[in-house]
């Protein structure tokens, strides 16, 4: 059992922010590893990118979207209680060095998983330009853990209430227009990574994504992660989650997450539904291919 110590939410209660006692974990685990919890003994096993950890206390810190029934169930958990599994760190860390200029970009709850990258690139002796969007200010998270990692931090929202009114990816070509950084990291809504890799691949900039496809075990066992990197299959619980998203199939995975979207719509509307904010990225994809434009948002799938 993994007792929450720190319950907080954030996002006007659209995200939720649990600090868990996990001391063997928290010693362990590096910069883009992720755990899987279950609440309780029938629960679902749900993977979560670490978005933070303290060896000293001995924790680890997970960021959520309320968006499907699982973490609905997670969200009613409070201080105190306890989780029935956790288990990690699983996956492999982040692989960066020194690179010169690292530009963080990450859009929702992918600020929470681009957070300890961003803070490692920074004291490893990296210039961290980081560029963060949501779409409205409410959403923003960690806006001030990342303004202390980053020598510049940019932020956009779809309707301007903070930063720019834009999308990540016109301040990230902004950027790129200036200079050309030793990499780009992206995570986020799956469109948002698929165009920030479409925007650095003929810039030939090294672009790192980080895919959270369905899973179940963790340990390669399944092939539910499978997704397509470089014309070869990888299952992003043991080969990433990171990858070089210049060879990521982005097209195959979202159609992937999209696998169990009545299955999951059925199931959040069993527990009372939730709220459920769409990247506008997503919306544009939809709008352009009107057989896209009711389905389930990828982020909804990926975090339920
Ligand atoms: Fe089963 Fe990755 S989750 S192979």
């Amino acid at each position: 059992m993994f007792k929450i110590v720190k319950r907080k939410e954030m996002a006007g209660g659209n995200m939720v922010l649990n600090e868990i006692e996990a001391p063997i974990i928290a010693r362990k685990a590096r910069p883009g590893q992720f755990v899987i919890l279950r609440a309780n003994e029938t629960g679902e096993r749900i993977p979560m990118t670490l978005a933070d950890l303290d060896t000293e206390k001995g924790t680890i810190t997970i960021i959520f979207s309320v968006v499907g029934r699982s973490t609905v169930l997670f969200s009613e958990l409070q201080e105190g209680d306890y989780y029935q599994d956790v288990v990690g760190p699983l996956g492999k860390p982040t692989e960066i060095g020194m690179v010169g200029t690292a530009i963080c970009v990450g859009g929702g709850t992918g600020v929470a998983v681009l957070y300890p990258i961003a803070k490692m690139l920074k004291t490893m002796g990296n210039r961290v330009i980081s560029i963060i969007g949501a779409r409205c200010e409410e959403l923003i998270i960690l806006r001030e853990e990342i303004e202390r990692v980053s020598d510049e931090l940019l932020i956009c929202t779809d309707n301007g209430s903070v930063g720019r009114n834009a999308q990540v990816t016109e301040l990230l070509q902004e950027f790129l227009a200036k200079e050309t950084p030793g990499v780009v990291i992206a995570i986020g809504p799956v469109a948002m990574m698929k165009r920030v890799s479409d925007i650095t691949r003929p810039l030939n900039i090294k672009t790192i994504v980080s895919l959270n496809p369905i899973m179940i075990d963790g340990t390669g066992m399944c092939g539910s992660c499978r997704v397509e990197v470089g014309g070869a299959v990888k299952f992003a619980c043991v080969d990433g989650p990171e990858f070089d998203g210049h060879e990521v199939d982005f097209d195959q995975l979202m159609q992937r997450l999209q696998a169990f979207r009545d299955e999951e719509k059925q199931s959040l509307d069993a527990c009372g539904g939730a709220k459920v904010h769409r990247c506008k990225m997503e919306e544009e994809i939809a709008s352009n291919d009107p057989g896209k434009a009711n389905e389930t948002p990828v982020a909804q799938v990926k975090a339920a």
